[in-house]
């Protein structure tokens, strides 16, 4: 028999890439989504990819009674998280919000899990746990905190939280994956990341420049101590990314506890690395100009992925050309949608 998972949040950006990869390996899914940062065609375009269907509600995660009549209609096998508040920026103007709804929705579900004796959990936290520290690269036993904006300390909270939740009850089997920074999209140019309105992270911005929607990228900072004074991080592209998420699932089904693990490509590219391998990649100018530093802002940012590849055989197959060419294929493909 074919596993059920549920995914929550599955329209957004990892997720509905983690669907498809899901469906590709057999998994039937269930997608709960709100759609408050992504849209119902989503659905559709998961389906067309894969030639599978999946079952879709329209419901928040901190709608308990919505969750557990999910739950009583099918038996899920296990549950990935994605849904929640990302943005950085609008955290810190309405930290309650990010708090209330992250937590509360994570807090719903692992009650209601726990109702129908479900206790196998994939966590979408962020490498944003590793707050400040400026020892590269970043391993999963390094000491978490310090995060500079709720939205990062939401995710740490959570963190705290499932770790509490495995001492109390050894039964379940818990696996946080930390994500550094995804970019590109699915080949067929039909899922991808589409914030709404101007994006604050750096490849949805440079995309909508090279379509004409943004006048210019201003690059913030050029005076780090890295390879060209412009920051660097550890981009992934996100189809290895929801493959990270199908091996976590398979060792997570047959194994209880908690574990924890990077999943980027253990490679960091500045901002000016990137913008030039658009450039030339997608053989399309991008205006930019550098500004000052963003607040908040690391220097440098990269994985040490040792561990998810050593105990989930998990391998990044995708460069930095297929990211900066898929990223652009899917912009141009959903201009002003
Ligand atoms: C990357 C680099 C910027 C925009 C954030 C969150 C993290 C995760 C992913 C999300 C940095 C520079 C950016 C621009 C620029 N959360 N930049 N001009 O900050 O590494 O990670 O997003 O859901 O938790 O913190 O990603 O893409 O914003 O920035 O120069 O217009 O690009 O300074 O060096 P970041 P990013």
């Amino acid at each position: 028999m074919n596993k059920t998972i549920l995914v929550t949040g599955g329209l957004g950006y990892i997720g509905s890439h983690t669907c498809v990869e899901l469906l590709n390996n057999n998994y039937n899914v269930i997608v709960i989504d709100n759609l408050s940062n992504s849209k119902e065609s989503v659905k559709d375009n998961i389906e067309a990819i894969t030639g599978k269907k999946i079952i879709f509600y329209n419901v928040s995660v901190c709608d308990m009674e919505k969750i557990r009549d999910i739950f009583r209609k099918s038996k899920i096998d296990a549950v990935i998280h994605f849904a929640g508040y990302k943005a950085v920026g609008e955290s810190v103007m309405k930290p309650l919000l990010y708090y209330q709804n992250n937590i509360d929705s994570t807090l719903v579900l692992c009650q209601v899990m726990n109702e129908f004796n479900c206790k196998k959990l994939i966590f979408s936290s962020s490498a944003t746990v590793y707050g400040n520290n400026t020892n590269v690269p970043f391993r999963e036993d390094y000491k978490v905190g310090g995060t500079t904006n709720p939205y990062g300390t939401s995710k740490l909270f959570i963190e705290h939280i499932l770790n509490d939740l495995y001492i109390s009850d050894n039964e379940w089997g818990i696996t946080i994956l930390r994500y550094f920074n995804p970019i590109g999209a699915h080949k067929s140019g039909l899922i991808g990341e589409n914030p709404n309105g101007i994006p604050n992270n750096l490849m949805p911005y440079i995309s909508k420049v090279a379509v004409g929607e943004l006048k210019e990228l201003s690059i913030f900072g050029n005076d780090y101590d890295t390879v060209d004074g412009t920051g660097v991080r550890d981009y992934i592209h996100v189809v290895d990314l929801a493959n990270g998420h199908v091996k976590a699932l398979s060792k997570l089904l047959d194994n209880k506890g908690v574990s924890i693990y990077n999943l980027g490509t253990g490679k960091g590219y500045s901002v000016l690395e990137i913008v030039n391998a658009f450039i030339k990649e997608n053989k399309i100018n991008i205006p930019y100009k550098i500004v000052s530093r963003r607040s908040g802002d690391v220097a440098v940012s990269y994985a040490d992925s040792t561990k998810a590849k050593k105990e989930l055989g998990w391998m990044p197959i995708y460069g930095i050309e297929d990211m900066v060419r898929d990223s652009y294929n899917f912009y141009r493909n959903n201009k002003n949608d």
